[in-house]
């Protein structure tokens, strides 16, 4: 029997998009959600001249109606965020099964959870954990590994930035809102001195320069920090930073050293997921950008003199469409193909550099 893919969040934007780019590539994936009802048009859509695609009722409230998604062996995709809020039911369930799990996360302290906390627990159950798996931080994963791979042992530090071009209005989805509100004041990490650093988001600016125009990104929690030391053993600083908020970068750069007291100051953690919601309620579910946003991602690698080593440029699509895809990629090749092992796993650890570089070429990353 073929192995079953599972997409939890089928009636969200994100979900919506990657169910549409797994049919794409000829699977049948099982679609899940709160809402029978809202399921079962988009089951009939996709489903084409086979017949609806199956679908299932499952809530993260709800434990059991989450563990039931996924067995032993089974491809569990979930874009049901904000994760750091709702992620935790289905990470755990992928873990209990031994499953093949892949979610949609950019929330550092989820992503970072998900390698510290459960990726040990995969590895004795036998399943398989990808998570940040979309356009946050699949593409400078790429990068990065083939920025290291041109380096040889003079990789001392690696910096990733990305950018977006092309934005006007409304940049990003009401979930991906939600969910950048809901971890502003929660702690980042980074890797300094060769090993893995608790620091606020913006702790670091990175001045890089990308198609002629000068860009400062902010540094961020990514998945790089956690899954790209392994591959470079001179590795000792990894930075990953996000050119996505114009003139104000330069400002909340300055305000990171205080995120921590603020954190500290009675209620105002607990007032951010409020914050969130009453954001949300104001803003549309898709961006108004959707298809003119062009993402890129530069890498560089320095030796410990500071002289640039190696850089890789990678340009892409529309970051959804770009998560859709690559989610639909890892999908379908981990249910064909299997991946190379357990445990909280990156991308070139699961599916080795080439099979990574062609999947990413099939989802629109370019060498630039
Ligand atoms: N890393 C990246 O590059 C990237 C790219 C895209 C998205 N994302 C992330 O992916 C997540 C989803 O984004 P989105 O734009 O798709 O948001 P969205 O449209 O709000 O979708 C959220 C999904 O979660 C589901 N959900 C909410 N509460 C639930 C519950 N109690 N039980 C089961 N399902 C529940 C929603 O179901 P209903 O439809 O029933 O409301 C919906 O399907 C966000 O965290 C976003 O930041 C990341």
């Amino acid at each position: 029997m073929s192995v079953r893919i599972v997409l939890f969040g089928a009636t969200g934007h994100t979900g919506g998009r990657t169910a549409r780019a797994l049919v794409d590539r000829g699977a049948r994936p099982v679609l899940a959600g709160r809402d029978a009802a809202r399921l079962a048009p988009l089951a009939d859509q996709l489903g084409g001249d086979a017949g609806p695609l199956e679908t299932v009722t499952a809530d993260v409230t709800d434990g059991a109606s989450v563990r039931a998604l996924v067995g032993r062996g089974d491809v569990l995709v979930t874009t049901v965020g904000p994760f750091v809020r709702l992620g935790e039911p289905a990470v755990a369930a992928a873990v209990d099964a031994g499953a093949v799990y892949l979610d949609s996360t950019g929330e550092p302290p989820f992503l970072r959870r998900v390698f510290e906390e459960f990726g040990p627990r995969a590895a004795r159950s036998g399943a398989t954990l990808l998570t940040a798996f979309g356009h946050d931080y699949v593409p400078g994963t790429l990068a990065g590994a083939l920025a290291l791979a041109g380096a040889g042992n003079r990789a001392h530090r690696l910096d990733v930035g990305y950018t977006l071009d092309g934005v006007r209005g409304q940049a990003f989805s009401r979930g991906t809102l939600v969910s950048l509100i809901g971890v502003l004041l929660e702690p980042n990490h980074a890797f300094a001195g060769g090993r893995l650093v608790t620091e606020p988001a913006g702790a670091r600016l990175w001045r890089f320069d990308v198609g002629g125009r000068p860009r400062r990104g902010l540094s961020v929690g990514g998945s790089e920090h956690l899954t790209l030391p392994p591959l470079a053993p001179s590795l000792r600083e990894v930075g990953v930073f996000l050119d996505w908020f114009g003139p104000a970068a330069a400002v909340a750069h300055r305000l990171a050293p205080l995120t921590p007291w603020v954190a500290r100051v009675p209620g105002a953690r607990a007032a951010l997921p409020r914050l969130a919601d009453l954001v949300g309620r104001r803003v549309a579910e898709a961006p108004s950008t959707d298809g003119q946003v062009r993402t890129s991602v530069l890498a560089e690698v320095r030796d410990t003199a500071g002289e640039l080593v190696s850089a890789v440029r990678l340009a892409g699509p529309d970051p959804y469409d770009l998560t859709a895809d690559l989610l639909a990629w890892g999908a379908t090749h981990a249910a064909e193909r299997g991946v190379r092992g357990t445990g909280a796993l990156g991308p070139v650890q699961a599916f080795g550099l080439e099979a990574l570089t062609a999947g990413a070429a099939g989802a629109g990353i370019t060498r630039a």
